[in-house]
C-alpha cells in the first residue's frame, strides 16, 4: 500500500506531480483561458462583494492560507487576513455578513477551523472550505468550497494536501482576478499556462532527492535549524521548519529572511544550519545580501536556488538546484526539496516519519 516507498511520507511526497494535475483537471484550462470552478461561479458575487477575505486554518494549512494571502492580494487586490483557527474564534473577531471566510483543512476535521466557520456563520460571513476529505466535517458545514483531490493523506506530515491546497488557492486568485480585471489578459494566460506547467517542475523538483539524502546526513545531528525566505516563500520556511520539527524532533524555526536583525541573527554560529529559500524571481539581492550576513558569521548555508544560480552558490556551503516559475507559483516548487530534506533527516535519526510522537493526523480536539 506504500507502493513500494519506505514510508507513506515518501510516496504521498512523490504523489506531488499527478495530485495537482487530479486538483486542476476540469477546472484550468490553460488553452482556453478559463478557469472554472463550480463553487466559485455559483458564488462569485459573493466573493466580488467582499471587503476581504478571512482565512482560518491550522498548521500547515495555515501554511497554505498565508501563501494564498500573498496571491490573491496580488492578483486580486481583494485584502486578505490569516488566522489561526484557535485564536480567531476565541478572540471576539470582528466579522461583517459581507466578508468571505476561507477555512483550510486536509482533513476536514479540524476542531478549532470547525468552531471557527461555526461562529463566522453565525455572524452572517459566507465560508468557503477547501477540504480534501469528501463529505469531512468542514466540508459539509460549509456553504461552499472546492475539494484539493490530492487522495488520501497518510502520512501525519503534511506535504501534497499543502501543494494542492495552494492550487486551488491560486485558481481562485486566478478566478478572482479574470473576474475583476486586476490582472492584464496577458499575465492571466501566462499564469495559467505555468501553472498547467508545475506538476513536471515538481516531478524535476523532487529530482533533489539525492542531493537532499547528502545534506540530510550532513546535518541530521544539528541541535537547532533556521529557515529563511521572503515573499511567496515566507510561508515556505515555515512550513520547512515545521515539517523538520514533527518529524526529526530537531528544533527549527522559520523567519521572514528580513526579520534576522531583529534577533535571530544572534543565533548563528558555525553550528547552525539555516536553509535559505533564494529563487531567482522575486527579492534575489535582498536575500543574496542576507545570506552574506549568515556567512560573515559563519553559519552553514543550505540555499534551494533556481536552475543555473551562481551568485548564491559562491556563499552557500550547498545548494539545491530546482527549476524556474514565477515567483507567485514558486511555493509549489521550493517546498518540494524541503519535504525531502526533512524526511530523510528524520530516516536519518530513526525517527517514525509516519506517525511522529505525541501527533494526530486530525485534530479533533481543542
Ligand atoms: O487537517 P488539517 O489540515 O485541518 O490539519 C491541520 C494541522 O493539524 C496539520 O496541518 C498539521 O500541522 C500537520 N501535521 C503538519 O504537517
Amino acid at each position: 500500500e506504500k507502493g513500494g516507498f519506505d514510508h507513506f511520507m515518501l510516496k504521498e511526497i512523490f504523489e506531488q506531480p499527478s495530485v495537482i494535475k487530479d486538483t486542476y483537471r476540469g477546472r484550468l484550462h490553460a488553452d482556453k483561458g478559463i478557469i472554472q470552478m463550480s463553487g466559485i461561479e455559483d458564488n462569485l458575487e459573493k466573493f466580488l462583494n467582499a471587503d476581504r477575505i478571512i482565512i482560518v486554518a491550522c498548521g500547515t494549512s495555515w501554511h497554505a492560507g498565508l501563501v494564498a494571502e500573498y496571491i490573491i492580494e496580488e492578483f486580486a487586490r481583494i485584502s486578505v487576513e490569516v488566522e489561526y483557527a484557535s485564536e480567531f474564534r476565541y478572540r471576539n473577531p470582528i466579522i461583517n455578513s459581507k466578508d468571505v471566510v476561507i477555512a483550510i483543512s486536509q482533513s476536514g476535521e479540524t476542531a478549532d477551523t470547525m468552531a471557527a466557520i461555526k461562529l463566522a456563520k453565525e455572524q452572517g460571513a459566507f465560508v468557503f472550505g477547501v477540504c480534501n476529505v469528501v463529505g469531512s466535517s468542514i466540508s459539509r458545514e460549509s456553504h461552499a468550497g472546492a475539494y484539493t483531490h490530492a487522495g488520501p493523506e497518510i502520512g501525519v506530515a503534511s506535504t501534497k494536501a499543502f501543494t494542492t491546497q495552494i492550487t486551488v488557492l491560486t485558481m481562485l486568485a486566478l478566478r478572482l482576478a479574470k473576474a475583476k480585471g486586476t490582472l492584464t489578459h496577458s499575465d492571466f494566460h501566462r499564469y495559467l499556462l505555468e501553472l498547467e506547467l508545475i506538476p513536471e517542475k515538481v516531478k524535476e523538483a523532487l529530482g533533489t532527492i539525492e542531493r537532499a539524502k547528502e545534506i540530510a546526513a550532513a546535518f541530521k545531528d544539528a541541535p537547532n535549524c533556521l529557515y529563511l525566505g521572503r515573499g511567496y516563500n515566507f510561508p515556505v520556511a515555515l512550513e520547512g521548519a515545521l515539517k523538520l520539527k514533527e518529524i526529526s524532533y530537531i528544533h527549527a524555526e522559520g523567519y521572514p529572511a528580513a526579520e534576522m536583525k531583529h534577533g535571530p541573527i544572534a543565533l548563528i554560529d558555525e553550528q547552525m544550519p539555516v536553509v535559505v529559500i533564494a529563487p531567482k524571481q522575486g527579492h534575489y539581492d535582498k536575500i543574496v545580501s542576507n545570506i552574506q550576513e549568515i556567512k560573515s558569521r559563519s553559519g552553514k548555508i543550505i540555499a534551494v536556488v533556481t536552475k543555473g544560480d551562481t551568485q548564491v552558490r559562491e556563499l552557500a556551503d550547498y545548494v539545491i538546484e530546482i527549476p524556474e516559475t514565477s515567483d507567485a507559483l514558486s511555493p509549489l516548487i521550493t517546498t518540494i526539496p524541503l519535504q525531502l530534506l526533512s524526511y530523510y533527516i528524520a530516516v536519518y535519526r530513526d525517527c517514525n516519519v509516519d506517525q511522529p510522537r505525541n501527533l494526530a493526523k486530525s485534530v479533533t480536539v481543542e
